[in-house]
């Protein structure tokens, strides 16, 4: 026997009933985010390797070991796109809006790809709604308050139980040149003995020796920052890192100070945090996200113009795992038309169609019986049935399939009357 196909590893099909449940989230979403002032913006499924590593950065993970490349188009090198914050300030820049806007907050809902592990709450394509605030006015804490609260009130909204923020700064760019020499220097003194994955982290990004799960690392880890209350920012850096805090607290918005809190892409200064809900097992991460005030510039933007920008991503899947579940809503249909021969239902299902009542049919030769069966599966509101007495009179019996209460309307009414019955 032939081989069946099933769906690769790491990926799943979304069906009709679960996509109804999709919508009604997504529908939520695009109300809340367009309620700060976030307009969509749709970039392609694939961009330039390049930008990739040149904004995530060449030692991150996601670019050295989970970058999914096109095969079809290698010597372009290209890859499917694995987060959307590279390809929004690709396209804020060849756009131009950093010329034309103070402030462009920018909103996307779609796929991202990693060549991962699959595990729970764990995929190579799954989707995220994600917000990127960019622009000159983009270096206020009142920014980075704002798309925390944005986060926080989406998640709300979705229904995720009890989100827990945690927030850290990792300071400017310089600040993080300065931070990682400091944490060569005193990590060093344990590099043989740290895992190997830190050892190789120890050049490229240094920073993630600090969420390392080792224990050993662990330990290393609070020694050496052991008498310290966070990284050893720069005043005007912690001074910043203050007023966000403030802000949230105004805001009412609970959150939590993680000193260890350091984030896997390299684009990230100053603010980073990550939000995690119950549920989700150890991949408990609903959203993540955090400033990348250099990432303008690095990407081709005007050295002379100071710009922020600051954003995040929620897993939809993983807002689904962390919400629980709640019944799929059922989409009905207004009319089933059954008829004796197809060629009698045909020109009045398109009819009512373009009216704007949607309507079905069956095509096979079928009785009367089957027919309503199945209209009653497709949870009908109306029955519209063509017999030959009804067809003789130009007109049609119209059943109220939750009553049953049956009435004969002339065929030239119809669309009047069933406008009328299901409003
Ligand atoms: P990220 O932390 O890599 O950040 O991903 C954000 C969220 O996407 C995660 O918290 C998780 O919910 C979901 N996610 C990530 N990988 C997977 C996966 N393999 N399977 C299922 N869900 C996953 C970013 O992507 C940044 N671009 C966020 C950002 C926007 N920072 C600034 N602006």
């Amino acid at each position: 026997m032939d081989k069946k196909f099933a769906v690769p590893r790491g990926t799943s099909d979304i069906l009709p009933d679960r996509v109804l449940l999709w919508e009604r989230l997504e529908t939520a979403a695009r109300r809340v985010l367009k309620s700060y002032g976030c307009r969509e913006i749709r970039t392609p499924m694939y961009e330039e390797t390049a930008l990739f590593k040149r904004s995530l950065g060449q030692t991150s993970d996601i670019v050295n070991k989970q970058l999914l490349a096109l095969a079809a188009a290698k010597e372009e090198g290209y890859a499917l796109r694995p987060e959307g914050t590279a390809a929004v300030v690709r396209s804020y820049l060849e756009n131009s809006f950093d010329k034309n806007e103070l402030l462009s907050k920018f909103f996307y809902i779609g796929p991202m790809f990693r060549g991962e592990r699959p595990q729970k709450g764990r995929l190579r394509q799954f989707h995220q709604i994600g917000v990127e605030a960019i622009g000159i006015d983009g270096a206020s804490a009142f920014l980075d308050a704002e798309i925390l609260a944005l986060a926080m009130h989406l998640l709300e909204e979705f229904g995720v139980q009890g989100p827990k923020l945690k927030i850290n700064s990792l300071g400017s760019r310089e600040d993080k040149e300065h931070i990682s020499a400091w944490l060569r220097a005193e990590l060093g003194k344990y590099k043989s003995d740290l895992c190997e994955n830190c050892r190789s982290r120890f050049e490229g990004n240094v920073f993630r020796v600090l969420d390392c799960k080792n224990e050993f690392c662990k330990k290393v880890v609070r020694a050496v920052m052991g008498g310290q209350k966070g990284l050893p920012l720069s005043e005007s850096s912690l001074d910043y890192f203050k007023s966000v805090q403030n802000t949230l607290e105004n805001l009412k918005i609970n959150f939590e100070v993680s000193p260890y809190l350091v984030r896997g892409l390299d684009y990230y200064t100053h603010t980073v945090f990550e939000i995690t809900a119950q549920g989700l097992g150890s991949q408990d991460a609903v959203g993540a996200g955090g400033r990348y005030d250099r990432l303008v510039h690095d990407l081709g933007g005007d050295g002379k113009t100071k710009f922020g920008g600051i954003g995040f991503a929620l897993g939809i899947e993983r807002i689904f795992l962390a919400a629980g579940d709640t019944a799929a809503p059922v989409q009905s249909l207004d009319v089933f038309v059954v008829a004796t021969q197809a060629q009698d239902a045909f020109g009045l299902a398109q009819q009512l169609r373009r009216a704007g009542i949607s309507a079905d049919m069956g095509f096979s030769a079928a009785s009367f019986k089957s027919q309503m069966n199945r209209a009653n599966k497709l949870n009908a509101r109306f029955a519209l049935i063509l017999g030959e007495e009804e067809l003789k009179n130009k007109s049609a019996a119209v059943k109220n399939m939750q009553t049953s209460v049956q009435e004969i309307v002339a065929l030239e009414n119809i669309i009047e009357y069933l406008r009328k019955a299901l409003s």
